[in-house]
C-alpha cells in the first residue's frame, strides 16, 4: 500500500489543478475558497470535491466540454508556474485567489502558489510537473452533484506512461517577474465561464511531443518529425527526459566481452550513448538466448543520406557480433501520411530503392528481411490491431503531440511501427520463436514510439523490447540539428559524386578561426567543427583521430588541412558504397524481401 504522500505524486497534484481549472472554466464558478478537498487513491485515481454555485447541466454536456478542456489543456503542455510570495502581498494582489477550503495557518507567512495561465492559481504544498503535457492523460470516471450542498465531487483516473521518465518538477520562483497581474487572477475568480486557453503549444508539433520531446528552457525539440535546437543538442537532458539510461564504459567492455572483439567505434566514442534494458538483454544473451534485431526506414527521399548510415553500420556491426537475425522496416505508409505531396506508390518506389542502400550496408541476406510496409501489412496487422487497441488518443496525443487537426492516418500509425518490435510480426522470419528478446538501434529520435511500445508490452503478455540510442549525425551547417532529408542542402547522400563532397564540405561549419594568424593563437573549436566531428563518426583510426583533435585544437592545424582529410575518407566511403549498391540487382533485392525463414 502506497502512503497518502506516495500517491501525490507531481503529476496527480497536477491532474487536480487542471480538473479544478476546466470545472471552473466550463461551469463558471470562481477559483476562491470553492475546493472542499482532493483524496488521492491507489491506481492514479483521485477523487476532487468543489463547491459549485449552480447544478450542472443534467444532460452531461457540461462534463463533455470538461472532458475537452481537460484534453485542450493536456495537449497545450503550457507551463505551470510555481511562486513564493509574501502572504500580505499575495493577498493585496490576489484576493483569496489562491485558498482553497482549507484555510493555511496564519503562522504561515510565505505562500507557494502554483500558476497555470488561464486555470489555475492555487496554494501548493506539494511539488508539482513543469508543464501539463507530462500528467499524462486524465479519464473521468464518475461526477457526482450534491444539491442540498451545492457539492460536486469528480472521480478521474490519470495515467501518466510508464516510459515518459521521471517527472520534471516546476520550479519555484522566488522574484514577481513573471507574476501574473491582478486582473488576469481577477476574472480567474469570477463566476463567469471561460476560455481555457490553448495557448499556442496546441498546434505545436514538438511541444505536443511534451513527454518525447526535451523542449523549453534549452530550446531543444526531439521527436521523430523534428531535431531542433538553438545550441547543441543536450543529449543528458534528452537521457533524463525520455528516462532512458546512459551506455557506461563498463556496459561497452561487457559488449566486447560477450563478443570477443572490440567494440564498434559507435561505442568506444558515446556515439552511441543511451539504451533501455540492454542489461537484461545481455544477461539472457549471456544464458543462450538469442535475440532479434530491428531497425528501420522512412523511404522520403530517393537514397540515405550520412546520417542514416549511423544507425545502419551500427547495426550490421551488432548482427555480425551477436550473429543474431535483422528485420529491417521500410515505413512507406508513414511517409506517405506525414510528409506532404508524396504519393503513395512514390513511397512505394522509394523505399525499395531505399533497400537497395540498406543492403550495399553490408547484411547478411541470410539472417536480414527487409520489409516495405505496404507489402508485408498483413503479417503486422494482427499485432497492430492490438496494440491500437490498447492505446488511447490522448496516450498517443501525449507521447506525439497530434492534435485534432491531424489526420486519422498519422494517429494510427505509430503502432505500425510498434509492432515489429514484437516476433508475433514475424512467423515465418523468426519461425514461430515467440519469446525471442528485440534489440532497436536506431538514433534518439525515434524513441517517442518505443516508449509507446514499450508502454503497452506487458499489456499484450511480451517482452519490452531493448533500445540502443545515437546521437545525431549533424547537418553541414552544424548546431542544434541533425543531418536531415528534409534540409537538403544541410545532407551529403550516398549518391554524391566526389566533386559534390568536395564541395559540400569545403563549406561546412567551421569550429577554426578565419585567419591562420587567429588559429594559430587560439586554436579550433571542436565542440562545433563539423569535419571534426564528422570524423568522429567515420573515421575508424583511434589513433589519427586523437592527433588530429589535439593539433587542430592547439592550433597547430588548419581547418583546410582536417576537411582536407575528411573529404578523402568521405569520397572512398561513399565510392565504396555506390560500388556495392551498384551490384544489387532486383534479384538480390527480391531475396532479402521475400518471406522466408532466417538464419539463426
Ligand atoms: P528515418 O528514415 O528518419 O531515419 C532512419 C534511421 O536513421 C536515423 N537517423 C539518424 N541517425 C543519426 N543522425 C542523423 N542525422 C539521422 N537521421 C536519421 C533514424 O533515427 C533512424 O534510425 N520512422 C523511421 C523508420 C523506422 C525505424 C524503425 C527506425 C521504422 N521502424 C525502427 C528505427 C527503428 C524513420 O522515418 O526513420
Amino acid at each position: 500500500m502506497a502512503s497518502p504522500s506516495e500517491l501525490r505524486t507531481p503529476q496527480a497534484v497536477t491532474s487536480a489543478l487542471i480538473v479544478k481549472g476546466a470545472l471552473a472554466n466550463v461551469l463558471g464558478f470562481p477559483i476562491g475558497g470553492t475546493t472542499i478537498g482532493t483524496h488521492y487513491s491507489e491506481g492514479h485515481r483521485v477523487r476532487l470535491t468543489v463547491q459549485i454555485g449552480q447544478a450542472p447541466d443534467p444532460t452531461e454536456t457540461q462534463f463533455i466540454q470538461v472532458a475537452e478542456t481537460i484534453n485542450t489543456i493536456l495537449a497545450a503542455n503550457q507551463p505551470v508556474h510555481v511562486f513564493k510570495l509574501a502572504r500580505h502581498q499575495a493577498q493585496t494582489s490576489y484576493k483569496n485567489a489562491m485558498y482553497n477550503r482549507h484555510a493555511v495557518p496564519e503562522s504561515v507567512t510565505e505562500l507557494t502558489i502554483a500558476y497555470i495561465e488561464k486555470i489555475a492559481f492555487s496554494c501548493t504544498a506539494e511539488a508539482v510537473v513543469a508543464s501539463t503535457g507530462m500528467v499524462g492523460a486524465i479519464t473521468i470516471n464518475k461526477t457526482k452533484f450534491r444539491s442540498a450542498k451545492k457539492e460536486l465531487e469528480i472521480q478521474y483516473t490519470v495515467s501518466t506512461p510508464s516510459e515518459s521518465g521521471p517527472a520534471v518538477l516546476a520550479v519555484t520562483k522566488e522574484n514577481d517577474e513573471t507574476l501574473p497581474s491582478s486582473e488576469a487572477i481577477s476574472l480567474l475568480n469570477s463566476d463567469t465561464v471561460r476560455q481555457a486557453s490553448g495557448g499556442e503549444g496546441n498546434e505545436k508539433r514538438g511541444n505536443g511531443g511534451n513527454i518525447g520531446s526535451a523542449s523549453g528552457e534549452g530550446g531543444q525539440v526531439v521527436t521523430p518529425w523534428e531535431v531542433e535546437g538553438d545550441q547543441e543538442i543536450d543529449y543528458d537532458k534528452l537521457i533524463k527526459s525520455f528516462g532512458s539510461m546512459r551506455i557506461t564504459e563498463s556496459l561497452v567492455s561487457r559488449i566486447e566481452r560477450l563478443t570477443n572483439r572490440k567494440c564498434h567505434r559507435f561505442l568506444r566514442r558515446g556515439l552511441f550513448f543511451s539504451h533501455r534494458d540492454l542489461t537484461q538483454l545481455l544477461d539472457l544473451y549471456e544464458k543462450g538466448t538469442k535475440f532479434y534485431l530491428y531497425t528501420g526506414r522512412g523511404p522520403s527521399s530517393e537514397s540515405l543520406h550520412l546520417g542514416h548510415l549511423i544507425p545502419f553500420h551500427f547495426t550490421r556491426y551488432l548482427q555480425e557480433a551477436f550473429d543474431v537475425p535483422l528485420v529491417i522496416q521500410l515505413t512507406d505508409d508513414e511517409k506517405f501520411q506525414f510528409k506532404q505531396g508524396l504519393a503513395l506508390e512514390e513511397c512505394h518506389r522509394l523505399a525499395y530503392e531505399n533497400a537497395k542502400d540498406v543492403i550495399a550496408c553490408g547484411f547478411d541476406v541470410k539472417k536480414t528481411f527487409i520489409f516495405s510496409d505496404l507489402d508485408y501489412i498483413q503479417y503486422l496487422y494482427p499485432t497492430v490491431l492490438k496494440i491500437q487497441k490498447l492505446v488511447t488518443f490522448n496516450q498517443a496525443r501525449g507521447i506525439f503531440g497530434f492534435t485534432e487537426s491531424d489526420s486519422c492516418g498519422k494517429i494510427a500509425f505509430p503502432a505500425v511501427q510498434a509492432a515489429p518490435s514484437f516476433p508475433s510480426s514475424f512467423p515465418v522470419p523468426l519461425k514461430g520463436c515467440l519469446d525471442m528478446p528485440c534489440l532497436i538501434p536506431c538514433a534518439i529520435d525515434q524513441d517517442a514510439y518505443f516508449r509507446m511500445t514499450r508502454d503497452v508490452a506487458p499489456r499484450l503478455g511480451c517482452k519490452k523490447p531493448s533500445l540502443i540510442h545515437s546521437k545525431f549525425f549533424p547537418g553541414l551547417e552544424g548546431k542544434g540539428g541533425k543531418m536531415s532529408a528534409s534540409a537538403e542542402q544541410s545532407a551529403i547522400y550516398v549518391t554524391d559524386t566526389g566533386k559534390k563532397i568536395k564541395t559540400k564540405i569545403s563549406r561546412a561549419f567551421s569550429g577554426g578561426q578565419e585567419t591562420a594568424e587567429l588559429q594559430k593563437e587560439l586554436g579550433a573549436d571542436l565542440e562545433v567543427d563539423v569535419a571534426y566531428q564528422y570524423l568522429t563518426f567515420f573515421s575508424e583510426d583511434d589513433d589519427e583521430l586523437e592527433t588530429i583533435g589535439k593539433e587542430y585544437k592547439a592550433g597547430r592545424m588548419m581547418t583546410g588541412q582536417v576537411k582536407g582529410r575528411l573529404i578523402e575518407l568521405l569520397t572512398a566511403m561513399v565510392k565504396e558504397h555506390q560500388d556495392r549498391r551498384a551490384t544489387v540487382g532486383d534479384e538480390i533485392l527480391r531475396e532479402f524481401m521475400r518471406v522466408r525463414e532466417l538464419e539463426f
